[in-house]
């Protein structure tokens, strides 16, 4: 029967990669590339260096897929979606052979802000395979092991958000601690009364770290970022904010 892996291979560093995701990596027959428009060079770049590093012998073939474009609304989100599962579908049945394994290398962990899972999903019934999800250190471990934190304090909860989110609705009732992700507006700096913990391109070379009370940090992290972005041409952000 066909084997799919979905591999966590950590936020960046060829270090995070697990032994147990290095121990996949090395049985993949196939690796399936999603690509999308747009895509940051250095993010095929990290994976290509993860697979030098971690498969040295190769042996894998790479197949590669053109993710179908997105529209806007509930409509062409579905539409994309289905898509998406019909693209995938043909591959695993017309690319994999049955008794080979085959897999997707997801940037940090695959459960957290990334699909996936649940176009794996829906693709089963469609063709035979069997499928696993290994785990993988997501931006938010990163972080908090980057400014050497906890994700949360005594008994406390944890949300984890959007940058989006944040700026619509504010930070979350009763929570104390909030991580956001994707917020390329920079939504902290209409916050105040709050300690934030942000780091950009965690676990490699370029890892940048800023911390402190907001407003009084906001403008610092704000030039960091605007200078890194237009050094690197792209930013991947993370932070903590913490009541
Ligand atoms: C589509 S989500 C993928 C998250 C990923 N599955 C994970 O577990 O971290 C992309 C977002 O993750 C965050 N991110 C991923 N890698 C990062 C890194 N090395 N440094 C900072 N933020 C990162 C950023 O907020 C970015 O906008």
């Amino acid at each position: 029967m066909r084997e799919l892996l979905i591999i966590g291979i950590g936020a960046g560093h060829v270090d995070h990669v697990t032994v147990q995701a290095v121990k996949a990596l090395r049985r993949l027959d196939v690796v399936f590339v999603v690509e999308k428009a747009g895509d940051t060079q250095d993010l095929v770049i990290v994976r290509e260096e993860i697979l030098a590093a971690h498969v040295p012998d190769g042996g894998f073939r790479t197949v590669r897929m053109q993710d179908p474009p997105r529209g806007r609304g509930p409509a062409a989100v579905a539409a994309w979606r289905a898509a998406r599962a019909a693209q995938w579908a043909a591959l695993l049945e017309h690319e994999l052979a049955e008794d080979e394994v085959g897999g997707f290398l997801v940037w940090g962990d695959p459960s957290l802000y990334d699909s996936t899972i649940d176009v794996v999903r829906a693709i089963e019934g469609r063709v035979a395979f069997t499928w696993s999800v290994l785990a993988g250190i997501s931006a938010p471990h990163a972080l908090t092991a980057a400014h050497r934190i906890t994700l949360n304090r005594v008994g406390g909860a944890v949300q984890v958000t959007t940058g989006r989110r944040l700026a619509a609705e504010g930070l979350p009732e009763g929570v104390g601690d909030v991580v956001v992700m994707l917020d390329p507006d920079c939504a902290f700096t209409a916050l105040a009364g709050v300690e934030i913990y942000w780091g950009a391109y965690l676990g490699t070379r370029d890892e940048l770290l800023v911390r402190g009370p907001l407003p009084e940090v906001a403008e610092e992290v704000v030039r960091v970022r605007a200078a890194a972005r237009e050094r690197k041409g792209w930013m991947f952000d993370t932070y903590l904010l913490r009541r």
